[in-house]
């Protein structure tokens, strides 16, 4: 087969990587991809949001499977362009998508069907949502409807944080017309569980799970960002929460975008937190997380491939999924001052070393090869994941593994997994 990965993140190079495996896939391209998936992957320099052209790519080229790693295609409706063209692709439709690209979509939906997420309110109007915020309890999280990088929340303490939120998201459009409509919802306490499935329309088939650091500082403190690292799996997620989920959140929320006529087939991706009154939905994401990807695919067992074919033709109740019974940590190696200003274009050394070690991984994520060699271009440059017989020992070998790479302004947190030492 040939497939395409559309996307240029750790999250596409983990997927490239996985597919690599699969004795399906005899020729990969991916669309823009990066430095480190060209070793996997021939790169094709297409925006992942131009979807006529790659719809193009993968008619001329007649690619037999496309994988969407982003969620800026998905909710754009690449599903939908590349099926009218007959062409086969794995996520899901524009339509289905909403539930990453609206919150106020993905609240709703939660309300009608009962299922268990943090109280809220939408609001279209700023003044509107300031007057709401005066006498509001706190703290209190505000969220900008739409896809804003992962970086569309705010946590605020009192009501003077949140006007200046409103101030910023809805008339300075912080985040562009993301910010048309917020979501103002009640701040809840626990630990965070990244919980992604595969769907085929009507079934659910969860992995094993993961938990990332959204925050930029050590102590979960600093400005939220895309992920800074995680491990997998999350200890605090035991069998009875799996039961409790897989009843009262993810088996409705198949049923409900059933229900709405929206059939979602794809990645969908459960953010929970684990609260005093039980598991509860803080989002939804309609693709593969970053960098949850890079330390649940490490740990898949299954032909990767088959799975997503599987999804496709609404087989998945054909497919068991499978996971090793280690443990992986993934530390982010990211540009110092990111997810502010950041510079970039240093010389990444030492990812050599990687190369015949048998559970370590490098994947690229901001990086750019130039005549010099392999050089920072983004926040997040890396992702460095290592697996071992229990967490504590994938914690170990993952920062051990952080000190093979070398370049100018790197910044990581030296927390990833330190919670697994108090399960
Ligand atoms: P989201 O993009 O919705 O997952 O939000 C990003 C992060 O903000 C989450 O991973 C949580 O750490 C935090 N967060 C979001 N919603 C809430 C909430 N209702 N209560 C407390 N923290 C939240
Ligand atoms: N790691 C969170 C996300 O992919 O949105």
């Amino acid at each position: 087969m040939k497939i395409l990965i559309i996307g240029s993140g750790g999250r596409e190079h983990a997927i490239a990587w996985k597919v690599a495996q699969s004795p399906l896939a005899d020729k990969i391209y991916c669309a823009p991809g990066n430095a480190g998936i060209e070793e996997f992957a021939e790169c094709v320099p297409i925006g992942a949001t131009k979807l006529e052209e790659l719809a193009a790519f993968a008619e001329n080229e007649k690619i037999d499977l496309t994988i969407v790693g982003m969620d800026d295609p998905l909710v754009a409706g690449i599903v939908d362009v590349f099926e009218a063209k007959g062409l086969r692709i794995f996520g899901p439709r524009k339509n289905a998508a909403i539930i990453e690209g609206s919150k106020a979509f993905s609240k709703d939906l939660m309300k009608k069907y009962n299922i268990p997420s943090a109280a809220y309110e939408t609001f279209e109007a700023a003044e509107e949502a300031i007057t709401y915020l005066k006498t509001a309890e706190y703290p209190i999280v505000l969220k900008a409807d739409g896809l804003a990088l992962g970086k569309g929340v705010l946590i605020c303490q009192n009501s003077w944080e949140a006007e200046a939120g409103v101030k910023s998201i809805m008339l300075d459009k912080q985040f562009g017309s993301a910010g048309d409509r917020l979501v103002v919802e009640e701040f809840m306490t626990g630990r965070e569980v990244s919980v992604l499935a595969f769907c085929d329309g009507t079934n659910v088939a969860t992995m094993t799970s993961a938990q990332d650091h959204k925050r930029a500082k050590d102590g979960d403190q600093g400005l939220n960002t895309g992920g800074m690292g995680t491990f997998s799996p999350s200890p605090f997620y035991t069998r009875e929460i799996d039961e409790y989920c897989q009843q009262y959140i993810y088996r409705p929320t198949m049923d409900a975008m059933k229900s709405e006529g929206r059939d979602f087939v794809g990645i969908l991706f459960f953010g929970l937190m684990l609260t005093q009154n039980g598991p509860k939905v803080l989002e939804y994401n309609a693709r593969f997380g970053d960098p949850e990807t890079q330390v649940v695919l490490p740990r898949m067992k299954n032909d990767i491939v088959e799975v997503f074919e599987a999804c496709i033709d609404g087989k998945l109740n054909d497919i068991t999924l499978d996971f090793m019974d280690n443990a992986a940590v993934c530390v982010v190696l990211s540009s110092a001052g990111y997810p502010e200003q950041y510079e970039k274009g240093f010389l990444i050394d030492g990812l050599d070393t990687f190369k015949e070690k048998d559970g370590f991984y490098v994947f690229h994520a901001g990086t750019k090869k130039t005549e010099a060699g392999i050089v920072t271009n983004g926040g997040r440059v890396l992702g460095v994941t290592a697996t071992g017989k229990d967490l504590k020992e994938a914690r170990k070998n993952a920062y051990a593994a952080t000190e093979w790479i070398q370049f100018e302004n790197k910044y990581m947190r030296s927390d990833i997994g330190k919670a697994i030492e108090e399960a």
